[in-house]
């Protein structure tokens, strides 16, 4: 990507290793200046502008709606309907396996969620667009709207999230209950959320014959190019993505949604570049949402505070049309050390978008719901909450028995604790006050999220002039994937990071797989490890044969890549820089390709999870119940960490979004019109920066021998979990009110 220019930052680099360094984020002088390119800051030239319209009514269908009245306002160019939409090579409705969400791309009237595209207005300018939308004045036929988790049947879905089985156990979770002295019986609520990344979604497309280019943010190039070529039966090497910067996508940008093929659609027909962004109210439905959970937990426990069964029976919905379902009760199966331990799902399906991941799917809800009842538990057995959670401490994965392939949560939870204060802590609810009178409230909670990897693949190519090139289709959502990829490239090919130009963000270079999972990291840092670890080796193959070489035979004994510089393992003063080797062979370059994929043995072999601990002070004014967190301290462990600074912003992103999940974040439903009420950024309440509390995020050292070969786990989501729990927990305590219902808000306290 040429027109993307990266600048590195050598002053901040040590000499030798840039994993471990806390660079600073090389995009971010364009991302502040305003030269980093999002993808709706293109403009092809002819570029034409597509507005949606939108369902109004969340069941039924569309009856008319004045097409003639669009068409006539000045600047329309098309209207692209039911009736007139490109053909295409596959039924929208298609799912041939579980990553392929069902898309409305205006196959019939039929209306299955309000926000649903309609139909779309391409003009010459957005305002005529968004006029000719306005126009169209759709009228329809609606039926009664089913949108919370009380109006439709239940029923037991085959797999919840992407493929998980929706129950799972171990041991007998009625006899662990039949047996314990104290069993904590109690249900807790979740509401729907959206992702609401800063940036919406869009597309500009262009074809080019049947080509295509796409300014598309997406979390998987390779996935999206596969997608849209089975939609406009074209192959996915004719279909080129650029995608250098997301302004947030939290699992909502991993698979290209509906409005985004419109536009496309809308190129097509119209044969001009065309632009289609959604507004914000038109997040609303058709890019996915985090589902509701209605979830009923059973702990059971012996008088000294031993768990003898943990039950989490979640109930939580779909849409009418896809299968997507918030795994919220998995969290149970990793954290605590129960004899018996059950899950189970059942499933509703309600007239809206389907849910999808959204930032830590199943763990976040699971883990606040969970987090709490613990806390009753802790509460029920007169146990401090840190206690309770050490005596139950699970020293291999409950649900598996598998060891883990490490686990560094006990140093998560004494450092956390003793950085917060938390030995302090008197058990009484209601038993501290600030100095204003205040209650204060001290509560806590464990953070958990899965280890994963996914595929991928990276180029590496070293130069005569002894620069280095690293590449893989790499997604920089605003995590720091293009400071934290560059490191680990450059130290796999043992060059100062300002030395290695690394590319990423384009569908044209090896396949990172996707960013999401907290897996990115891991997946696309092994590729790049392996790649520059297979250029070197084609680099001391020539040296080592190379009688002009100081290498010279020097091949049994190994060499070392050393700040450009290839040099032997014995002796590493003995050795002779890339390019004069490149030179003396006479290559102007030379290259290796590498790849990633989680090491199957391992896997089997192992459970791999990264863990924390957080720590919550709130206060709450006893009259009018105004709660506000004054202190969030987080202790994680998440084996290797490649760039501090980054992992410390992903941890605090996390952490302010699980104060979000436990005082803010909810859509509101109208069962009425089975419309979200407060679908803006107004209402939508999240937190701002007068919400957030000072935080600690403290890296606790982790040696992961198994996860892979560079012992990373990942960090993108974990931050959620665990702190939303803290904070419940720490309302608890200082209130002495248990609120089972998410948000907390005013009104649940007075
Ligand atoms: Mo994430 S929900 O894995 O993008």
């Amino acid at each position: 990507m040429s027109e993307i220019g990266l600048t590195n930052d050598p002053a901040r680099m040590r000499h030798g290793s840039n994993i471990g360094q806390p660079m600073t984020r090389r995009e971010g002088v364009l991302k502040v200046t305003g030269a980093a390119t999002f993808a709706a800051d293109n403009h092809p030239p002819g570029m034409l502008y597509a507005v949606p319209a939108t369902a109004t009514v969340a069941r039924g269908r569309l009856v008319s709606m004045d097409e003639a009245a669009a068409r006539a306002h000045p600047g329309v160019v098309d209207v692209m309907t039911t009736a007139n939409r490109p053909k295409l090579a596959m039924d929208p409705d298609a799912k041939t396996n579980p990553f392929m969400f069902r898309l409305d791309l205006l196959q019939n009237e039929h209306v299955r969620y309000a926000g649903q595209p309609i139909a779309v207005v391409i003009a010459e300018t957005l305002e005529a667009a968004t006029e000719g939308a306005r126009l169209l004045k759709p009228r329809f036929e609606a039926e009664a709207a089913r949108v919370t988790l009380d109006d439709a049947e239940s029923f037991v879905p085959e797999v919840v999230g992407a493929g998980n089985p929706a129950e799972a156990a171990i041991g007998d979770v009625e006899a662990g209950i039949g047996e314990a002295a104290l069993v904590v019986d109690t249900t807790y609520e979740t509401p729907a959320q959206y992702h609401n990344a800063m940036e919406p979604h869009g597309v500009v497309a262009r074809w080019e014959g049947d080509k295509l280019i796409l300014d598309m943010p997406t979390q998987a190039l390779a996935m999206a190019q596969q997608r849209l070529a089975g939609l406009f039966g074209i192959a996915p090497t004719d279909i080129y993505i650029r995608s250098p910067y997301l302004g947030g996508g939290f699992g909502s940008k991993g698979f290209p949604a509906g409005p985004q093929v419109l536009g496309i659609m809308a190129a097509r027909m119209t044969g001009r570049p065309v632009k289609l962004v959604l507004r914000r109210d038109q997040m609303y439905g058709p890019v996915g949402h985090r589902g509701p959970t209605r979830q009923h937990i059973r702990v059971g426990l012996q008088s000294d505070g031993a768990l003898t069964a943990i039950e989490n029976r979640t109930r939580t919905a779909s849409s009418t049309f896809d299968d997507f379902f918030e795994p919220a009760a998995d969290v149970a199966h990793t954290l605590y050390a129960a004899p018996a331990i059950r899950t189970a799902h059942e499933g509703v399906r309600l007239d809206t978008g389907t849910p999808l991941f959204m930032r830590a799917p199943g763990e976040a809800s699971g883990s606040i719901a969970l987090e709490c009842a613990i806390d009753e538990a802790a509460e029920a057995a007169g146990m401090d909450p840190l206690a309770f959670r050490l005596k139950n401490y699970a020293e291999r994965e409950p649900i598996s028995g598998k060891p883990f392939s490490s686990k560094a949560l006990r140093t998560c939870y004494e450092e956390g604790a003793r950085r917060f204060g938390w030995a302090g802590r008197p058990s009484e609810p209601r038993s501290m006050r600030d100095t204003s009178g205040r209650l204060l409230g001290w509560g806590m909670g464990t953070a958990t999220f899965p280890a994963l990897m996914f595929q991928a693949k990276a180029r590496a190519t070293l130069r005569a002039d002894g620069s280095g090139l690293l590449e893989t289709g790499a997604h920089d959502m605003g995590q720091g994937a293009w400071t934290a990829l560059a490191q680990i490239a450059a130290d796999a090919v043992g060059l100062p990071i300002e030395r290695v130009e690394f590319r990423a963000g384009t569908s044209d270079l090896p396949d990172a797989g996707i960013a999401g999972g907290s897996g990115h990291t891991a997946t696309a840092g092994m590729a790049l490890h392996s790649a520059g670890q297979a250029v070197i080796a084609k680099l001391a193959e020539i040296a080592t044969a190379d009688e002009a070489s100081p290498l010279f035979g020097a091949g049994n004994i190994g060499t070392l890549a050393r700040d450009g510089r290839l040099v032997r393992r014995d002796d590493e003063s003995r050795g002779e820089a890339f390019g004069a080797i490149l030179s003396r062979a006479g290559l102007e370059t030379i290259e290796a390709d590498g790849q990633a994929a989680a090491d199957p043995t391992a896997q089997e072999t192992y459970a791999m999870h990264a863990h924390g601990a957080v720590f919550a002070e709130v206060s709450v004014d006893p009259d009018l119940g105004q709660i506000r967190v004054t202190r969030l301290v987080g202790a994680f462990a998440a084996g290797r960490v490649i760039n501090p600074r980054m992992v410390q912003s992903q941890l605090y992103g996390g952490m302010i979004w699980g104060l979000s999940f436990a005082l803010h974040e909810h859509a509101v439903m109208d069962r009425r019109t089975g419309r979200v009420m407060n679908a803006d950024l107004a209402e939508y309440r999240i937190p701002v920066n007068a919400d957030v509390p000072p935080m600690e995020a403290i890296l606790v050292h982790e040696d992961d021998p198994h996860v892979n070969a560079l012992g990373i786990k990942g960090v993108g989501e974990i931050g959620i979990t665990g702190t939303g729990g803290a904070i419940a927990n720490a309302v608890r305590h200082a209130t002495g009110r248990r609120i089972r219902r998410f948000p907390i808000g005013l009104a649940d306290l007075v």
